[in-house]
């Protein structure tokens, strides 16, 4: 008599580079790849199919790829079965160079084909390197099967929008993922419903430019200010946030939107990239730092407590002092609540990449100005929420027994010594500033 093993379900370890468009990617394949009998495990040496959903924005988060590809395939002696995937940014850049540089991958996938990962595992598992970096025609959330029924955490991502027309000089983004194209209202608003039901509390859109939105409707194209008023109409639904956003569609029902709708939480990050105009143009961003700063002017008009984010970078070809010290100018002058700065990158295939550098010891130098500067705004923001009333989106249970940790309406981590379950959003009163986070105690309502 033979006994039949029951079928062990395979293991899936995804590991996500990059921003949160990558996070939901990641999320979305597993989940595409569960009808084929993979389970996700924690760890890579658990697994049977490995994917690194890659970020190719600067030069180190690509170079990244491959030292972990350098790592995982001494696993593959032990588990000769074991498959390396890479999905994401770097797979759509680079393609097949990839596996001519790591012939440990077996699979390459792009982020607008992943809807296809089953077919291609299975020429991955019929042997050779299986590789889809296609823009296919189809869209590829119509292709991936419905999202599980789960219960799930309080917050969520979900992209709207994807790819990018803007051409920025010095990114990849557009080569990456792809032309503009916005998801219909009634799926956002199907899948938005979904999440809420699975318990998710607060929901943050995402798009590599998220505020030109443009989704169809009923009666014609929906702004993302209009998207934002039909999922603050959803119950449960407590939290509305989206990023990223560029500066020219900022427009003037989304400004609005910030003053009128309660749901819709006062934090917007908003790179500038630069304050020197002359920068601005080299990099074709089609903004000033004086637009930019009267857009800021009006968000405040709407929104006068608004949190807001940027990102920066140094040392695009052609900065001189005097167009870093315009970036500090602009800095100053809006007073930023948190940031991300970064030296310029070259990248293959932008057209910045053909132009000379700056000198690296300058750029690291001018660097490390912003960063004293961008830090210095960030803890006075947070020092000035000390003795404020906030309402923390408990997400999980903290360092200390009896604390748990959320987020406030600012997006600031918040430590607040309670015993409430996860997804309570919770009065509190702020007592303390650390380094990256606040501390506080409920408050009664
Ligand atoms: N779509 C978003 C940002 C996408 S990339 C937007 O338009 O704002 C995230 C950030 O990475 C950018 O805002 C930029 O600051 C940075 N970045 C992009 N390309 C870069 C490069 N070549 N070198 C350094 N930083 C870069
Ligand atoms: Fe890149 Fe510019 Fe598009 Fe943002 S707007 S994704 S920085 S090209
Ligand atoms: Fe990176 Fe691609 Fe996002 S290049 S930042 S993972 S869109």
């Amino acid at each position: 008599m033979t006994l039949h093993k029951p079928a062990r379900p395979k293991g899936l370890f995804v590991r996500t580079y990059g921003c949160q468009m990558n996070v939901y990617d990641s999320e979305r394949m597993a989940e595409a790849l569960a009808p084929e009998g993979y389970a996700q495990v924690a760890s890579p040496e658990e697994a049977d199919l490995i994917l690194l959903n890659t970020c190719h924005i600067r030069e180190k988060a690509a170079e990244k790829v491959y030292s972990e590809i350098g790592r995982l395939k001494a696993l593959k002696v032990a588990r000769p079965g074991l498959k390396i995937g890479v999905a994401g940014c770097v797979a759509q850049a680079e393609g097949e160079e990839i596996a001519a540089r790591a012939p440990a991958v077996d699979l390459v996938v792009g982020p607008q084909s992943y809807h296809r990962l089953p077919a291609l595992l299975a020429r991955a598992e019929a042997g050779g390197l299986a590789i889809d970096t296609e823009f296919p025609a189809e869209d590829k959330f119509d292709a991936l099967p419905a999202r599980p029924r789960a219960a799930r955490g309080p917050t969520a991502f979900l992209t709207v929008q994807e790819g990018c027309d803007k051409f920025c000089a010095f990114c990849v983004v557009p080569y990456t993922r792809g032309a503009e194209v916005s998801r219909p209202v009634t799926r956002v608003l199907a899948e938005a419903r979904d999440l809420v039901e699975r318990g998710v509390r607060e929901i943050t859109l995402l798009g590599q430019n998220v505020n030109a939105y443009h989704g169809a409707g009923a009666d014609g194209d929906w702004s993302l200010a209009r998207l934002i008023g039909a999922l603050a109409e959803i119950e449960g639904l407590a939290r509305i946030r989206y990023t990223t956003s560029h500066p020219c569609d900022m427009t003037d029902d989304l400004i609005a939107a910030h003053g009128a709708e309660e749901k819709l939480m006062p934090y917007l990050h908003l790179p500038v990239q630069s304050g020197s105009d002359r920068i601005l143009k080299a990099m074709n961003r089609k903004h000033t730092a004086g637009s930019y700063l009267r857009i800021v002017e009006r968000l405040r008009a709407a929104r006068p407590d608004l949190l807001l984010s940027s990102d920066f970078i140094v040392g695009f070809p052609g900065e001189t002092e005097a167009d870093f010290a315009a970036t500090l100018a602009l800095v100053e002058a809006v007073g930023y609540g948190q940031a991300y700065s970064f030296r310029y990158s070259p990248r293959p295939g932008t057209p910045a990449a053909e132009r000379p550098d700056v000198d690296p010891a300058e750029a690291d130098d001018r660097l490390q100005r912003l960063q004293a500067l961008l830090a210095r705004q960030q803890r006075a923001r947070q020092e000035a929420m000390v003795g404020r009333d906030a309402t923390v989106l408990l997400e999980k249970p903290g360092r200390l027994p009896g604390q748990m940790v959320g987020k406030s309406e600012h997006l600031h981590a918040v430590h607040v010594a309670t015993e409430a379950p996860r997804g309570t959003l919770l009065p509190v009163r702020i007592t303390a500033s650390a380094a990256h986070s606040l501390a506080a105690a409920p408050r009664l309502a």
